[in-house]
């Protein structure tokens, strides 16, 4: 605390220091409570407000009692609570306060998330008194800014959602970004030569989440290649309760839609006349085969970045140097960056939520031994305009590691997560300060064994796991449709923000992790993956190897 670092100082301007102190804190919250309603005699209703107060009292006890006039009315009142709550000193009571101190904020912080006002009604207190908490975004005021970022009289430049220098991500990846922006927001929506490509996301039961997106990466490059604005419109996940009124069944529950609300409107319009299909103004997902889909020409325009990429991708120990759909494995990373590009209110909380659950009470241990909470908050000028866009707090470094093991029968050559730790313990040999792993994984079993490596520190969500070796599309269905798209969304962003990676890259759902992270600043983390998908070459002798898609989708051609 405070009172430690002081011991140089002298007595008088100690006295000083405190009374200053003590006069700040009677006008605060703590110490109005201190006053009115715990030293002055009135009973203390909740436990929270106590552990909360403890330590601004705590800090008045330790300095010397009679030596500055109480701000506060009597100083023998704040010994008499430092009695009752047996707070002799500090070093003898650290841990357990400190844990009731943590958990209290803990349970505001949820209550929060809550928005449970009933809360706080009941303590007396507003929210704003509560310290604020590091790792949690304001989702209302962080999507109020982002959808001012993503319209075209902003001042901004775009495209702001690319985090790291241009050597941290795919070539080209802004200009990409900033172009593909345009093409989606043309100035006039109106105008007469605009056309349209208007397509459902894949309904078909078998498909992953992942294969989903996949698709639309595909039907993002037909357009561009064909010069349409891409509309999306149902999209089953978001079909759900989760996602309220327009936002139910579209992806704009999740991220800001991929076009501006004035073409999506157009292009609904121009949907219902006969001529504009004739015409080829608006075209649709029956228009193109799956193979134009899933293996179409991916957009010429910006050259070969593809070809210059630098390798950092890692399989067996050797640096993988080609991959014959090098191209491809590009132009999504460039898509699904797009494509994700600002999350939704909704999904900031759901990603709030999973932040707290795994890191609140490290965020509430790291506030509350930094002592400042008790200021009075006050929004400065800097914390509006430059620190405002930081993004929350996370323990790092995080190695994020995705095991797949679903689908067991007809899955892609599958890893044990023995093989996926063998990984993070080469990653941390380099990085020794790494002890951290977001785990994301579907089955139980990995999480139960996950145990037995005491060396890593373990974070995951709690959902319902699979056990045995149902299909993957059962246990979805077992979850539900708002749990089986808001889990694996959820720990997809995770494992994008986490400071490494470890995956299957044979796997879709790994290969997207893996182009969001190689669009968002982590190109130079590398990537090492457990196994590789049937297109990549190296001086590995191949395993066969297949990519997901062709158990979920048989039609189709990766
Ligand atoms: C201190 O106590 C006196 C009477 O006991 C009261 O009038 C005064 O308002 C109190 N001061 C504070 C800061 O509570
Ligand atoms: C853009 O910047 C100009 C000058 O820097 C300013 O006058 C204008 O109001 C700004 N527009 C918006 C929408 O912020
Ligand atoms: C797209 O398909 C519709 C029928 O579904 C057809 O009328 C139209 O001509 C097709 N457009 C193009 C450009 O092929
Ligand atoms: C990995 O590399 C080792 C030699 O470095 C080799 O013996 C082994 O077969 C390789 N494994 C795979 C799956 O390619
Ligand atoms: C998993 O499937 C295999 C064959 O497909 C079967 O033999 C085994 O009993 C199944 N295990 C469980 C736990 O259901």
């Amino acid at each position: 605390m405070e009172a430690r670092g002081t011991s140089g100082i002298s007595m008088k301007s100690l006295e000083r220091v405190v009374s200053d102190k003590a006069l700040k804190l009677g006008n605060s919250f703590p110490c109005q409570i201190c006053v009115v309603g715990f030293l002055c005699g009135i009973c203390l209703t909740s436990l929270f407000l106590a552990a909360l107060t403890s330590i601004g009292t705590f800090e008045l006890a330790a300095f010397s009692f009679s030596s500055f006039s109480p701000p506060c009315n009597s100083t023998s009142q704040i010994i008499n609570i430092d009695r009752k709550l047996k707070w002799k000193n500090k070093a003898e009571t650290e841990e357990e306060n400190d844990d009731d101190q943590v958990n209290l904020l803990v349970s505001a912080w949820d209550n929060i998330l809550l928005n449970n006002e009933d809360y706080f009604k009941k303590l007396g207190i507003s929210k704003s008194d509560v310290p604020n908490a590091p790792h949690l975004e304001n989702c209302e005021e962080r999507t109020r800014a982002r959808e001012r970022l993503d319209t075209r009289i902003s001042n901004h430049t775009f495209p702001s959602w690319i985090n790291g220098g241009d050597e941290d991500n795919y070539p080209l990846t802004r200009s990409v970004q900033r172009e593909i922006w345009y093409h989606q927001h043309p100035l006039d929506c109106e105008d007469k030569s605009l056309k349209f490509l208007v397509a459902d996301w894949e309904t078909l039961p078998g498909f992953g989440i992942g294969a989903q997106i996949a698709g639309m990466t595909g039907l993002l490059a037909i357009a561009i290649n064909e010069n349409r604005v891409l509309v999306s419109n149902y999209y089953n996940r978001a079909d759900h309760d989760g996602c309220k009124g327009s936002a139910r069944g579209s992806w704009s529950c999740y991220f800001l839609p991929e076009t501006s609300k004035e073409c999506r409107k157009r292009a609904f319009e121009v949907m219902k006349k006969r001529e504009a299909w004739e015409r080829g103004t608006v075209t649709g997902k029956q228009n193109y085969s799956t193979k134009e889909i899933w293996s179409g020409h991916i957009p010429k325009r910006w050259g070969k970045p593809w070809s210059y990429m630098r390798p950092t991708t890692e399989i067996n120990g050797s640096l993988l140097t080609s991959h014959r759909k090098m191209d491809r494995r590009w132009w999504r990373a460039q898509a699904v960056r797009y494509l994700m590009r600002f999350q939704t209110e909704y999904t900031c909380g759901l990603v709030n939520v999973a932040r707290h659950s795994a890191f609140g009470k490290e965020a509430a241990e790291i506030v509350l031994s930094a002592g400042g909470w008790r200021k009075k908050k006050k929004r400065s000028e800097i914390e509006e305009s430059v620190w405002s866009s930081h993004k929350p707090w996370i323990p790092r470094p995080m190695l994020s590691v995705h095991v797949r093991m679903g689908d067991k029968a007809c899955e892609m050559r599958v890893a044990a997560l023995e093989e996926y730790m063998r990984l993070a313990d080469r990653i941390r040999e380099r990085f020794p300060e790494l002890n951290r792993i977001w785990l994301s994984t579907e089955m139980k079993e990995v999480v139960d064994r996950s145990k037995e490596y005491g060396q890593w520190r373990f974070y995951y969500t709690e959902v319902a796991r699979q056990v045995g070796n149902n299909s993957m599309a059962e246990y979805e269905a077992s979850l539900g449709r708002e749990m089986s798209t808001n889990y694996p969304l959820v720990n997809f962003l995770m494992a994008s923000e986490a400071d490494f990676f470890v995956g299957a890259l044979g796997s879709t759902w790994c290969f997207l992790i893996d182009g969001m992270r190689n669009t968002g600043g982590k190109v130079m983390s590398g990537f090492l993956s457990v196994n590789k998908d049937r297109f990549w070459r190296s001086g590995v002798k191949s395993v066969p190897v297949w990519n997901q898609f062709r158990f979920e989708f048989s039609g189709a051609q990766i």
